[in-house]
């Protein structure tokens, strides 16, 4: 088991590049089932979830190579694929329920295992359940696998989600490209890694209008062709690298950042008190002061993302003043707080609400990533504690950030693993 060790102190300084999203390339990678041959997908993270998702496309019976040097992955789609997503590796990644639209509107069958805690119809998977009942595949449970079918094929319909979920959206959008007729999504999400997904299917021959607005309107075609596209660069793990050149009083320039996909999180760096320049080719981001606290709602594109709120939590717990984070897509984020709480911080949290009473110092202790981010969070945290550090559970970390250490080391951290 790894442990990652931090030492405090060091301002951050330098330059470090993102690559792809993880919540972009897993379901790039999806989408190359719904054509045979060879899909090339480019700017690919080295993370564990793009190994997994390699695996369970390998069991469908394609062919991937992930060449780690060029950040490529290129998957051999054969005609007839198999329709089955094992438990075994769903229950490591929940993303590989991105296959489930794909395989039926393709195959005209999917089992693929549940996530642990969902059941159909339950939070987490009913938006996508009803998105393929709309479009004419029926959807039960059976022995711990959602099976959907349509043997006849998918036809166009009129979708319309309570929430913009960005898996329910991907879900219906890649099952509708291959559907009779149309299909209008409503409330769909518009996040850059949809938009991403919009675009390579559009490439690959897709008849998709409304991209990046809430109404996407699919009008199906008889087959697509593969294609190389190149994953959008990850806004995540840009913001998180933002965080640790504010959090640490640092100069970072975080190369290929989009700026455009941040405004939200970068706006509210600049609030702390961070200095934030905006170019072609990445952000750069500086500090010289502790930072303010900021309040933060976390809410869909455009609105502030889930997957940063555990790096703004940390960053309050050492900012001058009492920030209100609010939680509104996964409660159980907070569950990190008692974590950081560990390190000195004074966090409370009522319901999806948490207080933050910014401390001049946080202090070593040896604390447990429950997650990708609530990992990425602690880590920025022990890069402010005085002492050293110990994370553990450092395999969430791997999962959605890649040479995260040799890249803090590179900007000077104190840090090893
Ligand atoms: N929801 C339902 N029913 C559904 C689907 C979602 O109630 O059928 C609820 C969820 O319970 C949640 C909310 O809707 O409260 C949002 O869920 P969404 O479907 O948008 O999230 P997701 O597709 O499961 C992706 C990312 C997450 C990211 C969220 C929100 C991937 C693989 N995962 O999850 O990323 O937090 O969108 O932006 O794309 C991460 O990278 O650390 C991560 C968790």
């Amino acid at each position: 088991m790894s442990v990652i060790q931090v030492t405090g102190g060091v301002p951050l300084r330098g330059e470090v590049r993102v690559t792809g999203a993880k919540n972009s390339v897993l379901k790039l990678m999806a989408a190359a089932i719904l054509a045979p041959g060879r899909t090339t997908i480019t700017r690919v993270p080295e993370i564990l979830d793009v190994t997994i998702m390699s695996e369970l496309l390998r069991r469908l019976g394609c062919t991937v190579e992930h060449d780690i040097e060029a950040e490529t992955v290129t998957i051999d789609v054969p005609v007839e694929i198999e329709h089955r997503a094992d438990y075994d590796l769903v229950r490591q990644m929940r993303a590989s329920i991105c296959v489930l639209g794909p395989l039926v509107t393709r195959m005209g069958a999917a089992d693929v295992a549940m996530p642990g805690g969902d059941a159909i119809g339950s939070r987490g998977l009913d938006f996508h359940v009803q998105g393929l009942r709309k479009l004419g595949a029926t959807v039960e449970s059976d022995h711990g696998y959602i099976v959907a079918q349509a043997p006849n094929g998918l036809h166009g319909a009129s979708v319309y989600l309570d929430f913009p979920s960005v898996g329910a959206t991907e879900t219906v959008l890649m099952a509708a490209v291959l559907a009779k007729g149309v299909t209008v999504i409503d409330n769909a999400a518009r996040e850059p890694e949809i938009v991403d997904i919009c675009e390579m299917l559009i490439k690959m021959g897709a008849n998709i209008s409304g991209v990046g607005t809430s109404t996407l309107e699919i009008t199906g075609v008889e087959s697509l062709s593969p294609v190389t596209h190149a994953t959008v660069p990850d806004r995540i793990v840009a913001g998180t690298w933002a965080v640790a050149a504010v959090m640490t009083q640092g100069d970072v320039f975080i190369r290929d950042a989009v700026g455009a996909h941040m405004d939200l999180p970068l706006s509210k760096l600049s609030d702390a008190g961070a200095d934030i320049e905006i170019a072609f080719d990445g952000i750069r981001v500086s500090m010289d002061r502790r930072p303010t606290a900021v309040d933060v709602v976390t809410l869909p594109y455009p609105g502030f993302p889930t997957d940063l709120q555990p790096q703004f939590i940390a960053m309050n717990a050492i900012a001058d003043g009492v920030a209100m984070v609010t939680e509104n897509l996964f409660e159980a984020r907070f569950r990190f707080v008692q974590e950081l709480a560990r390190l000195g911080a004074s966090v409370r949290t009522d319901g999806h609400h948490a207080l933050i009473k910014g401390v001049e110092k946080l202090s070593s202790a040896p604390v447990e990533a429950t997650d990708i981010r609530a990992g990425a969070g602690l880590v920025l945290a022990g890069l402010v504690a005085d002492g050293t550090t110990m994370v553990h559970g450092v395999d969430h970390i791997d999962r959605g950030y890649c040479h995260f250490v040799p890249q803090l080391q590179s900007l000077g951290a104190i840090i090893s693993r």
